[in-house]
């Protein structure tokens, strides 16, 4: 495998996304472990996109617990409850959740001081069942649209769809 991560920060958001998804299907070709695509995602988003964090929080007791998954960028917090926090609403309420501000979102969990604006959108197994959230955080307000969202949403579908496991 020869792939390097290209540098995405100022291409348009929908065109980067649009890369990204094929990049995640060209890498993760014939891999169907679920711990092996949060890590090469997370890899190809934050190289790509430089944002402050970018990972995912994998779902340990369905309804009640996160645990932190693989990751890019500084020390990110373990556990979350499922309802606290950003991440804990989106998985609770099974959901994308973007905020602009995250000093305005009551019980937001600061990881890092610097994050300034996050968006949250649930990962759904095979199943359908939620099996993580992927979080992104960025260190300026209002990083994140609906073209985000977009982008992100179809990204995860890999997990829905990658080969049985
Ligand atoms: N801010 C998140 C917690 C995870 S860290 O940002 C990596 C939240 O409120 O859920």
């Amino acid at each position: 495998m020869a792939e390097t991560i290209a540098d995405l920060r100022s291409a348009p958001r929908s065109a980067a996304y649009a890369e990204l998804s094929g990049q995640v299907k060209a890498v993760l070709e014939g891999i169907d472990d679920p711990i092996a695509g949060m890590a090469t995602i997370s890899a190809l988003l934050h190289g790509a996109l430089g944002f402050l964090w970018t990972g995912f929080y994998r779902v340990v007791v369905p309804g009640k617990r996160l645990l932190i998954g693989p990751y890019q960028g500084s020390l990110g917090c373990l556990e979350i409850t499922f309802g606290k926090g950003v991440c804990g609403t989106a998985a609770a309420e099974k959901r994308t959740v973007i905020v602009d501000d995250v000093n305005q979102f009551p019980g937001h969990i600061a990881c890092d001081a610097r994050s300034q604006s996050e968006i949250v959108v649930p990962v759904f197994g095979q199943s359908g069942e939620l099996i993580a959230v992927l979080d992104i955080d960025s260190e300026h307000l209002a990083a994140f649209s609906e073209e985000d969202r977009a982008g992100l949403e179809e990204i995860v579908q890999w997990f829905r769809t990658a080969p049985s496991r």
